[in-house]
């Protein structure tokens, strides 16, 4: 039984209407809002989405804003490789696309940051393209409705969902009759993966689908799909300095590639160092140390471990001895801390600690 019918009188009924990126058919902001929901929930992104559109309204803004800018009203999403790919995709849709976004999805996946399915999410939504996406969600439904074994994530299994989420797409005919299928069917796969068809106690009761689901009919609703082969990350651990003097902390702004990219950090030091030795590395002299609880923090690719001195430095004087001397390190007034792209923990930290208590 083919599912596009059901779910779309379902999405029509029951499915997610008030989201503020379903309000438009505006390329710009659809793309944001596609690229924000990128490994983030919907309650995490909207916040941001609104903040980031009063700053940048369109994509000539966006494009012609500093880097830095950016940065910082992404600070806290995470996975910033997006907001790099973000900017750097709305300067190519300025340069090469005269301002205005691809009118399909082929075009839309030449872009940075957009890959298939994204392009589809927003061609579906936008120009009512017929075009299947297949992410994280859509693929457990499918897995699910179909009862496919084996890892989704590897490539013979994501290849034969990617043929299934296409031969499930409207007919013609049917767009033809009902031109908004597109976005209805698009959105109706995405609040089903969110909201029924959910990874643990999937509401089965709920399900326009489970008249013809495999994996409900065999009873297999919680095996499926296949989690992933579980690899253990590799374990790091830092240094984190805080260093305080006068009011104001010392920051560092990471190297544009790599963890955290181009956001404000603190100085980082080897983290088998005392928190003395730690001062003296990045060429602090402090008078007043202690060293804070360690933390961890999980990266895509690795756990790490930081562990946080904070210093009351006796001068502002820095000579930063190690290989950051190539980073720009500088002294920030505490009051302007919230202007900074930070990451997340690092920003959780400075906001945790009561650090104008300690300043001289
Ligand atoms: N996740 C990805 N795209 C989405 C959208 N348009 N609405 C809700 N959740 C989503």
């Amino acid at each position: 039984m083919r599912i596009t019918s059901a779910l779309v009188a379902w999405q029509r009924t029951l499915g997610r209407h008030g989201l503020p990126w379903q309000q438009t058919r505006d390329p710009y902001r659809v793309w944001l809002s596609e690229i924000m929901l990128q490994q983030t929930q919907v309650t995490a992104v909207i916040p941001y989405y609104q903040k980031f559109l009063a700053r940048f309204p369109d994509v000539t803004s966006l494009a012609s804003a500093p880097s830095q800018e950016v940065m910082a009203h992404w600070a806290g999403l995470g996975y910033y490789a997006r907001a790099r790919n973000l900017h750097d995709c709305a300067q190519r849709v300025m340069q090469e696309w005269g301002g205005n976004f691809p009118a399909d999805a082929l075009g839309l996946a030449t872009l940075p940051g957009i890959g298939p399915s994204t392009a589809a999410a927003i061609a579906a939504f936008c120009y009512g393209e017929r075009s299947a996406i297949l992410d994280g969600n859509v693929k457990r439904v499918l897995a699910r409705y179909f009862a496919i074994d084996g890892d989704p994530t590897t490539r013979a299994v994501e290849q034969l969902l990617w043929q299934l989420a296409r031969s499930e797409l409207p007919t013609a005919a049917q767009l033809r009759r009902d031109p908004m299928m597109m976005t209805a069917h698009t959105q109706g796969l995405m609040d089903l993966g969110a909201t029924v068809c959910t990874r643990s106690r999937a509401q089965c009761t709920q399900c326009p689908l489970r008249k013809g689901c495999a994996a409900f009919a065999q009873g297999r609703v919680e095996e499926l799909p296949w989690p992933r082969a579980k690899k253990k990350l590799p374990e790091r651990s830092t240094g984190m300095l805080i260093a305080c003097h006068r009011g104001k902390v010392l920051l560092q702004q990471r190297p544009d590639t790599g963890i955290w990219g181009g956001l404000w950090s603190l100085p980082e030091f080897d983290a088998a160092l005392s928190a003395k030795e730690g001062c003296n590395q990045l060429g602090i002299s402090a008078s007043k140390m202690q060293q804070l609880s360690a933390f961890l923090h999980v990266f895509t690719h690795y756990r790490l471990t930081i562990e946080p001195v904070l210093a009351v430095a006796s001068s502002a004087q820095i000579t930063v001895v190690n290989e950051s001397k190539t980073l720009q390190t500088q002294w920030v007034p505490l009051g302007q801390l919230s202007s900074l792209g930070m990451p997340a923990p690092v920003r959780k930290l400075l906001d945790g600690l009561l650090v104008d208590q300690l300043l001289g």
